[in-house]
């Protein structure tokens, strides 16, 4: 099979940097990538770089290689073109179809899905003009993504940050697989924990799990994706914080419980994607415990947490609010599976095997969605982001 053909505009911000690491996640994924700079982004990293890594040559004006027609070629033959970094100038030239450089051509051009990724300072990104452009842009099915918040060139901090290459990465591959998104969750507010708890033991100590917030982080990204106002609420995760999501961090299962029953008040679905301690230690020592030679380890005595899974399934926030679970299982998984979707009265469960290898820290994941509803959804062996995209698929018929 030919490789998908990808082209990564880059225009002059100093994002333009990162843009190497997505380069790199195409590439090393199978990627043909043809990127195609400003003349102002290569202030920033020169042609050499982007040639170098790319395997191609790179130019910026429509005047190099002309007998090749590479203003129209490039865009005609791309599955995919994103811009990232992409600044307020480019969004506004795009939007106005100007055609001035390569990479404007390009997007006139191209028939295939178009990703942009933005990043300016906050000023910029909440003018009413960039406002309509990327309100234009989106109208006509690009797909622009939300902006990070956090530190921006030199000291000030904001929306407008670039976001993190690995999320657009993500992005771009549901987009090459499946088409730009639907929006159909648009205007619903959905809530997802990822992660897993911490239970304090003394301050140096903890009872955790092996849960990696993958699968959690990839219902929030495909949520955004579709439109929904996500919350976020991540115990533990290692992970780049999502773009366009409201992230909450927790540490115990305590702190989830409080950060869930505040952010499900107006949610139309709670996914409860978190491993949450079912005990924690019943007394946390404020000094670290220390071994006794002489003695052998006290016991630990355990209390049970409470299940937040049942008590916002048996009450509802609101009328209609979907409530998702998963359940881990290591054996006898789908009689295990609906034994559990009773006991905690979700609507639906989301039941895979996990052993030492599978599942926790995976990429992939293979499941069965069981429905209060008696059906049973099998999702096939494949990455977090398809199980998630059937995830929101079942809840997305349900909230209809
Ligand atoms: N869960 C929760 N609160 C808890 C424990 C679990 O909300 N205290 C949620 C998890 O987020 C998950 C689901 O319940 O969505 C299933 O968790 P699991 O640990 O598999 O189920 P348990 O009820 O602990 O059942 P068992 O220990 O018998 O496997």
């Amino acid at each position: 099979m030919d490789k998908p053909k990808v082209v990564l505009g880059v225009s002059g911000g100093i994002a333009a940097y990162k843009a190497g690491e997505l380069l790199r996640r195409f590439t090393e994924s199978g990627h043909d990538v043809r990127v195609v700079p400003t003349a102002s982004a290569l202030h920033f990293v020169g042609a050499a770089t982007w040639s170098a890594l790319s395997g191609h040559p790179v130019s910026t004006e429509v005047w190099d290689d002309v007998h090749e027609v590479p203003h129209v070629r490039i865009g005609q033959h791309a599955d995919l073109v994103v811009v990232a970094p992409a600044t307020a100038d480019l969004l506004a030239k795009a939007a106005h179809g100007l055609a001035d450089d390569l990479l404007t051509n390009t997007l006139l051009t191209a028939r295939c899905p178009v990703v942009f990724a933005p990043a300016m300072h906050t000023e910029m990104w909440e003018h009413p003009a960039t406002r309509e452009n990327v309100a234009t842009l989106r109208r006509r099915g690009a797909v622009v993504i939300e902006p990070a918040v956090g530190r921006l060139t030199g000291a000030d901090t904001g929306k407008g940050r670039f976001p993190d290459p690995a999320e657009i990465f993500e992005l771009c591959r549901r987009v090459l697989a499946r088409g730009v998104p639907e929006p159909d969750l648009a205007g619903r507010h959905v809530v997802v924990t990822a992660g897993g708890t911490r239970e304090p033991l003394d301050p140096v100590r903890f009872l955790g799990n092996r849960s990696s917030g993958k699968q959690g982080y990839a219902l929030a990204r495909t949520a955004a994706a579709r439109g929904a106002r996500v919350t976020l609420i991540s115990a533990n995760a290692a992970l780049p914080d999502p773009a366009g999501v409201d992230l909450v961090t927790v540490g115990t299962a305590e702190e989830l419980r409080a950060a869930v029953l505040k952010a499900a008040g107006d949610a139309d679905a709670v996914v409860m994607a978190a491993a949450v301690a079912d005990f924690r230690p019943a007394v946390y020592a404020t000094g670290k415990i220390k071994k006794q030679d002489d003695q052998e380890p006290a016991p630990i005595a355990l209390v049970r947490n409470p299940d937040i899974l049942a008590e916002i399934s048996a009450r509802r926030a609101r009328p209609g609010q979907i409530v998702v679970g998963f359940a881990a299982e290591t054996d006898d998984v789908l009689a295990h599976g609906r034994a559990k979707l009773r006991r905690k009265g979700c609507d639906l469960l989301v039941v895979n095997e996990v052993g030492e290898r599978k599942t926790f820290g995976a990429e992939e994941n293979e499941a069965v969605v069981l429905g209060a509803d008696g059906s049973e959804t099998p999702v096939p062996y494949g990455p977090k982001e398809a199980l998630a995209e059937t995830v929101w698929d079942l809840v997305a018929a349900r909230l209809d």
